[in-house]
């Protein structure tokens, strides 16, 4: 089988789905009284990735390939790998190809220190458009899950609830999650954004997992989220979700969500955000030299 036709797309959402509550079990039982070993650092010394980001990626991609050995895998600690013959992904001439995209913990950080805003975020490619998305956070709970056009849903247990963000919020009253890269460049300009920001909003929120503020826009737990410099599986499940509850999910001044900036918001407050955060100039690096303090 090579192509997926557009209802095939909650057979998509169901292999995510086990596919996360399995790593999800995997990732939580791991007890948290002892930290897991950090194996490896990437883009900065604070950017880790422990021994479980591997397993919990490692169990993703066999499950996706037991059922769709066809299907290409984008993971965050294992790139890109294409499945059987079929062709390319976004291949012009085998339409209906699938691609995964699997943040296998998001929140890494907060893992590692105990803290529960971790999540296990899988994503389902059609023809390179999101078709389906789950983000399972094990430690609350929760599972949020969306298929394009049919909305986003929050399952407790047996309860299904669906999912709306907020509306009419406006700025001054808007609760705004957010996150910050890991390079200290770009991390000097987010402060300088936050800094010039706070003054007029409700609050600022950084939970430390881009794709559980997604979902807590879609459930109205916040009213807004931003980040420069996502990479794409830290938004691809979490985006569906948010636009499937109601928010515009965008870039900055009529852009796409990319990873120079990834917005989420109801449209009055999105329009609202973008105009604010356009004057600051937000997709900018500087550069620091090494052991530079300011
Ligand atoms: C990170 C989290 C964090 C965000 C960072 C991401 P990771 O993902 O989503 O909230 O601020 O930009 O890199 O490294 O924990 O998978
Ligand atoms: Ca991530
Ligand atoms: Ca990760």
């Amino acid at each position: 089988m090579t192509g997926v036709r557009a209802d095939d797309t909650e057979a998509l959402l169901r292999i995510a789905v086990a596919a996360a509550t399995e790593a999800g079990r995997l990732l939580a039982s791991w007890r948290g009284d002892e930290r897991p070993e950090v194996i490896q650092t990437k883009s900065s010394p604070t950017d880790v990735v422990t021994e479980m980001d591997r397993r919990s990626e490692a169990l993703i991609t066999s499950r996706i390939r037991a059922q769709r050995p066809e299907d290409a895998v984008l993971g965050e600690e294992g790139g890109q790998t294409a499945g059987g013959p079929g062709g390319a992904v976004g291949d012009g001439d085998s339409p209906g190809r699938v691609r995964w995209v699997v943040d296998p913990l998001d929140g890494t950080v907060n893992y590692l220190y105990g803290l529960h805003d971790w999540a296990v975020s899988i994503a389902a490619e059609v023809d390179g458009v999101v078709v389906a998305g789950v983000v399972e956070v094990p430690r609350s709970g929760e599972t949020f899950t969306a298929v394009a056009g049919q909305g986003a849903w929050l399952h407790r247990g047996e309860a299904r609830l669906a999912l709306h963000c907020t509306a009419e919020v406006p700025l001054a009253q808007a609760l705004v999650g957010t996150g910050f890269g890991y390079d200290p460049g770009r991390r000097q300009v987010q402060g300088e954004v936050i800094a010039a920001l706070l003054p007029h909003v409700r609050d600022i929120r950084r939970g430390g997992s881009a794709s559980v503020d997604l979902c807590s826009v879609a459930a109205g737990r916040l009213d807004a989220f931003f980040e420069r410099g996502l990479n794409y599986w830290d938004f691809a499940a979490g985006g569906l979700i948010a636009r499937e509850a109601g928010a515009v999910v965008g870039g900055l001044a009529g852009k796409t969500e990319s990873t120079s900036m990834a917005m989420a918001a109801g449209p009055g407050l999105f329009q609202q955000l973008d105009t604010f955060l356009a004057r600051l100039n937000p997709e900018r690096d500087v550069q620091r030299s090494q052991g530079r303090e300011a």
